[in-house]
């Protein structure tokens, strides 16, 4: 991979291509981190209306904060998987308690609050603050183990590592925010689990999984 081709035609294509997404009016890490939790378990179409509703419902961390839990419930009515509102109004409320409303910056706060994982924590760190973090998620290890024909299976949770230790050296530190939005947005418009269109992708050319042929056999998951 040329590191430097492939980040230009990521970000380049990114600045393009991108869909015009709510949580992607502002760099806010409060929008950025509640978008990222919303998404964690559920489809973009599904938690754009989610998303818009809490954001006119609880619009600053102080909002959230001082919310009662069964409000926060109840806007989560539909999205599934509660322990994530839970999660996110504790963790809020530490944010308010302890720093004072800021969203913290930096890796060690980040992963001290309920509910933030490497994942999130990365993507805080990459979209909201443009720090050069790895942001692994399902469809970040989809494209990565195409590009780089990496057969190791993506249910084992060691596999995080190898696509953080890529990212590494990959993202581009002028702007990770871009670059790592510009990878999930190819995960989830081009390059597809299913039929990936290659023919349309801005990094074709250095996908060693095209090159073979063998994109779609790529993640190898093995299912427990
Ligand atoms: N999936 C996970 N994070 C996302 C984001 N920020 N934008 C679009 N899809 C995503």
């Amino acid at each position: 991979v040329d590191i430097h081709a492939f980040r230009r035609e990521l970000i380049t294509w990114f600045e393009s291509e991108m869909r015009d997404l709510p949580w992607r009016q502002d760099q806010d890490p409060y929008k950025v981190w509640v978008s990222e939790i919303m998404l964690q378990q559920t489809k973009v179409d599904t938690v754009i209306p989610y998303f818009n509703r809490f954001m006119e419902q609880f619009p600053t961390v102080h909002d959230l904060a001082e919310a009662e839990e069964q409000q926060v419930l109840k806007a989560w009515e539909g999205l599934g998987y509660y322990s994530r509102a839970r999660n996110l109004q504790n963790a809020v409320q530490e944010v308010v308690a302890t720093y004072g409303g800021k969203v913290p910056d930096n890796e060690e706060q980040l992963s001290s609050l309920k509910g933030i994982g490497p994942y999130t924590k990365g993507a805080i760190l990459s979209i909201a603050y443009n720090q050069p973090e790895p942001a692994v998620d399902g469809n970040v290890m989809r494209v990565l183990s195409r590009i780089y024909f990496i057969e190791e299976d993506i249910a084992k949770p060691k596999a995080r590592k190898t696509f953080e230790a890529i990212l590494r050296e990959l993202i581009d530190p002028d702007n990770p925010s871009y670059f790592n939005q510009g990878l999930m947005e190819l995960g989830a418009l081009v390059c597809t689990p299913k039929s990936p269109s290659c023919l349309l992708c801005p990094v074709q050319a250095h996908c060693e999984g095209f090159k073979l042929g063998r994109q779609t056999e790529l993640p190898i998951k093995i299912t427990k």
